[in-house]
């Protein structure tokens, strides 16, 4: 399967299929937050963000989006990272992973909800370290920092 998977720039016509791997991913990590996370949201705030300096990369199973990531180079930080459910556990996360990796030399900081234990032994396996916690301040919930550093894995 891994053979399959490329790894390309997103480009903006796949907005609304950005924005449906995002919503379906957030689902998938069933983390409780204040409110409701909508697809209308996220697919709104994907112009604002690439507007804002994200730099988003696609992994692409087949010619369909099946994950993306997002950075924010200024700060080295792994802004998202979803891969879509039927997906996940198949290396996809990883690919990308290493993509940003690849793009932030040095380090890349990133945070994650604390009781999203999955994500958490993903970043701790592919080498990040956990540091700080605080409250999502969107969103309600606490929140984990995690930072690699090249040279570590
Ligand atoms: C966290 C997430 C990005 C990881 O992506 P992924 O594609 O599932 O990750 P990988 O497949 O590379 O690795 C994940 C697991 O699959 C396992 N795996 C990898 N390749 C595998 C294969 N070929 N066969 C079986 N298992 C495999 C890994 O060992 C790992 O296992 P673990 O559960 O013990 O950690 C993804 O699961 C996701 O989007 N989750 C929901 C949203 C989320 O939590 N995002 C992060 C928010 S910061």
């Amino acid at each position: 399967m891994r053979t399959s998977i490329s790894i390309e720039p997103f480009d903006q016509n796949d907005t609304p299929k950005l924005a449906a791997v995002w919503f379906e991913g957030w689902q998938s990590a069933g983390v409780n937050v204040e409110g409701a996370v909508t697809l209308a949201q996220l697919g709104a705030r994907i112009p604002e963000e690439i507007g804002n300096g994200w730099a988003v990369s696609v992994a692409k199973l087949y010619e369909e989006i099946v994950g993306f990531s997002a950075l924010k180079m200024e700060f080295r930080k792994l802004d998202q990272l979803f891969v879509i459910p039927s997906a996940q556990r198949c290396g996809i996360g990883k690919v990308l992973l290493d993509h940003a990796k690849s793009l932030s030399p040095g380090e890349l900081i990133l945070w994650t909800a604390v009781e999203n234990i999955d994500a958490c032994r993903f970043y701790e396996r592919e080498g990040f370290i956990a540091g700080a916690q605080a409250i999502h301040e969107k969103l309600g919930h606490p929140i984990k920092s995690y930072r690699w550093r090249a040279g570590t894995l």
